[in-house]
């Protein structure tokens, strides 16, 4: 059938407005449809092309999905060289290269620098002729590289086709393609899983992605991409400095670094790179450094090149996030619910500027997959807010046979039996509370956030309670005299007052939240909810036999052994009694039945409210999603105040913070009618 006109400005109009998402999206961080609207688009450009074979074009959106294996990469010579970076560690370093900069140029003044963060993944060359990506190639050894276009054109960011009407004949984009830490966890999840390989950093994800001979599964990989320079330029004239040209880059499609910033002499450079240094650990992506660039073009042609870096840029290291150190033991930790984790210690070392001398070999499965022995030297990774953890033992740098680390027979904590379930991967000491490990862990899960919450008992204190026999289980909590807790190290008579207070307070509960605190192995946040919604009371959760438990949501036979031998146990069962005992109580509504009319709000109590105690008026708050704090500051929603309110009231008025009554506090809650 011959291709309607109709059909070819459909599937033109299909493709501009795809590429003009894909730009707000990737690059201008602003999108402007959802993204089932954006796949409806997607889709119907799809169908066209299938249809209508004569529609066929290579810089068409759809064409990201790879393509037919190749047998090798073809070698390219870049169109003008690739250069590498000479390093600076420290400030010295830096003003040194200012100064020569300075020199060189003949220039007093201070010099204006284009400033960005330096990302770890892998150096490309892009070439767009007429606005069409029409090869992209690796670095190579700087003149030439390896033609990975089939590769790089599953990059959803990298645009096959630039925008704009006055685009250059021929232009060499630069920048790095890199993996976020987000996608890299999960890619290698999936590795894992269908036993494909596990890669040891994002960096390395990346590369291996990108090299990959079929293309179709680099296009599953979650690559991303950042410009940070030019290369050729051919029919159209560039912005004078380095700054401006990659603004003309983010113009015609293509994504430039966030962070990036114009600088006006070497002090700012300094302190942006400490700024950047402490957004390091929340930005998605591994950074190792910053690069600083002259801005001035005609200033950087003036200072020119030795050997193969520019004298005009530098990158500024950031303290390594990878490094080498050797394992001196194994030792093992015990769990809340006994389970023995692997832990190394290591000769310390300094990982991304904090000294680190353990580190997390997550389970004997992994030691045994990585062969990591006792005495090897092994690589150590500390990256964003996550614990560090052995990545893997430098092989070349085995001396002889060395010992594998053993799963001790007993606890090292109490001395019990440590045994494997049938069926489970996991060793368990079976001392149960007779551990104190597994006491410490019970308690600091039983005051934790999300279930009993109680405040300013952080896992030090606790780790000392247990230590100093103040407590045996959970329910001596509610009676520490509070001379005791004043004793106790970094505490003074404020902070043991504040302690107990809240303590009090955390006795107004829900049902929901008690029975998750008991920490029942398996027993979540989401099950403990189910289970209160189905008991409604605790008597009958404690007597139910395992087939009633199995009737609630989330429950299976697993869980509901669980729970039976929980509740099975005398001890457990006087604990329970004894917190009952102590006046835990859940006069409040289960969360996950109550509307969380109040979230994002913060209240501040003030004097007393007629019919509720302050804890309760509190409780009914929380319970609807706000916040209670103890003290009115400028994030304060209001302040609720009822008989002899105190200073807190002026306060709130200085601040201009509303200051609601009772009937106000009793519409809040819903209970005004
Ligand atoms: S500029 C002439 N800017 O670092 C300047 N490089 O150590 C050439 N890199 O091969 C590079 N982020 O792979 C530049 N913002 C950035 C960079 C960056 C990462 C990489 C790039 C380069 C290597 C040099």
């Amino acid at each position: 059938m011959p291709l309607p006109k109709s059909i070819q400005a459909e599937a033109a109009e299909l493709r501009q407005a795809l590429n003009e998402h894909n730009h707000r999206y990737y690059v201008l961080d602003a999108p402007a449809i959802t993204d089932q609207a954006y796949d409806r688009l997607f889709r119907r450009l799809q169908q066209l092309e299938q249809e209508y074979a004569e529609l066929a074009s290579a810089d068409s959106p759809t064409q990201r999905i790879g393509s037919e294996p190749a047998s090798h990469f073809e070698s390219v010579a870049h169109e003008v060289a690739m250069l590498s970076l000479d390093n600076a560690f420290d400030e010295e370093e830096m003003l040194a290269f200012d100064r020569r900069l300075r020199d060189k140029l003949d220039h007093a003044a201070p010099l204006a620098y284009c400033a960005e963060p330096k990302l770890d993944g892998l150096a490309v060359s892009l070439l767009y002729e007429a606005g069409e990506l029409k090869r992209a190639a690796t670095r190579g050894d700087g003149r030439s590289g390896e033609n990975i276009t089939a590769n790089v054109r599953t990059v959803a960011s990298i645009a096959l086709r630039l925008l704009g009407s006055d685009l250059p004949e021929r232009i060499e984009v630069r920048g790095e393609v890199y993996m976020e830490l987000a996608g890299f966890e999960a890619l290698n999840r999936k590795q894992q899983e269908t036993g494909g390989k596990v890669f040891a950093n994002p960096r390395n994800a990346a590369a291996g992605s990108l090299r990959l001979l079929d293309s179709r599964i680099t296009a599953s990989r979650p690559l991303s991409f950042c410009s940070y320079g030019i290369g050729l330029i051919e029919g159209a004239v560039l912005p004078p400095g380095q700054y401006l040209q990659m603004q003309y880059l983010r113009a015609i499609g293509l994504p430039i670094s966030r962070q990036i910033e114009l600088l006006d002499s070497i002090d700012d450079c300094l302190d942006y790179y400490r700024r950047i240094l402490d957004q390091r650990d929340k930005l998605a992506f591994d950074i190792d450094g910053v690069v600083f660039k002259l801005d001035d073009s005609r200033l950087q042609r003036q200072a020119g090149f030795v050997s193969r870096a520019p004298r005009w840029a530098i990158a500024y290291k950031f303290p390594a996030q990878e490094v080498m150190t050797r394992l001196l033991d194994v030792d093992f930790q015990v769990g809340r619910t006994g389970a023995l984790t692997p832990v190394a210690r290591l000769e310390p070392v300094a990982v991304g500027g904090v000294m680190v001398s353990n580190a997390t070999l997550h389970n004997m499965d992994e030691i045994e997959r990585k062969d990591i022995r006792i005495g090897d030297i092994v690589i150590v990774r500390r990256a964003g807010d996550v614990i560090p953890e052995v990545v893997a033992p430098v092989l070349q740098q085995r001396d002889g046979d060395l010992p594998r680390p053993q799963m001790p027979l007993r606890c090292p904590v109490c001395d019990s039996e440590v045994l494997q379930q049938p069926g489970q991967s996991a060793f368990r000491c079976i001392g149960g509370l007779v551990c104190a490990a597994q006491r410490k862990e019970a308690i600091k899960h039983f005051a934790s956030r999300k279930a009993m919450d109680i405040e300013g008992l952080g896992d030090k204190l606790v780790e000392q309670m247990v230590e100093q026999n103040l407590i045996e289980s959970v329910a001596d909590l509610y009676h520490l005299p509070l001379e005791q807790v004043a004793g106790l190290d970094r505490m003074a008579d404020k902070s043991a007052r504040n302690l107990l207070d809240s303590l009090r307070q955390s006795k107004q509960t829900t049902l929901a939240r008690f029975i998750f605190a008991l920490g029942i192995r398996e027993v979540g946040e989401s099950t403990a909810e189910s289970l209160a919604a189905y008991f409604g009371e605790l008597d009958a959760l404690m007597d139910a036999d395992v087939e009633s438990l199995q009737r609630v949501e989330d429950v299976g036979p697993v869980v509901a052994e669980n729970i039976r031998h929980f509740f099975d146990q005398e001890n457990n069962r006087a604990i329970v009694e004894k917190l009952i005992d102590a006046g835990i109580n859940w006069p409040l509504i289960e969360a996950s039945q109550q509307a969380q009319t109040l979230e994002g709000k913060t209240y501040v109590i003030s004097g007393t409210l007629e019919g509720y105690s302050r804890d309760q008026a509190a409780s009914l708050l929380k319970a609807r999603g706000a916040r209670v704090s103890g003290s009115v500051s400028a994030k304060t929603t209001a302040v609720i105040t009822g008989e002899n309110p105190g200073s807190k009231v002026a306060k709130a008025e200085t601040l201009g913070v509303e200051i609601l009554g009772q009937s106000e506090f009793e519409a809040l809650i819903g209970e005004d009618s």
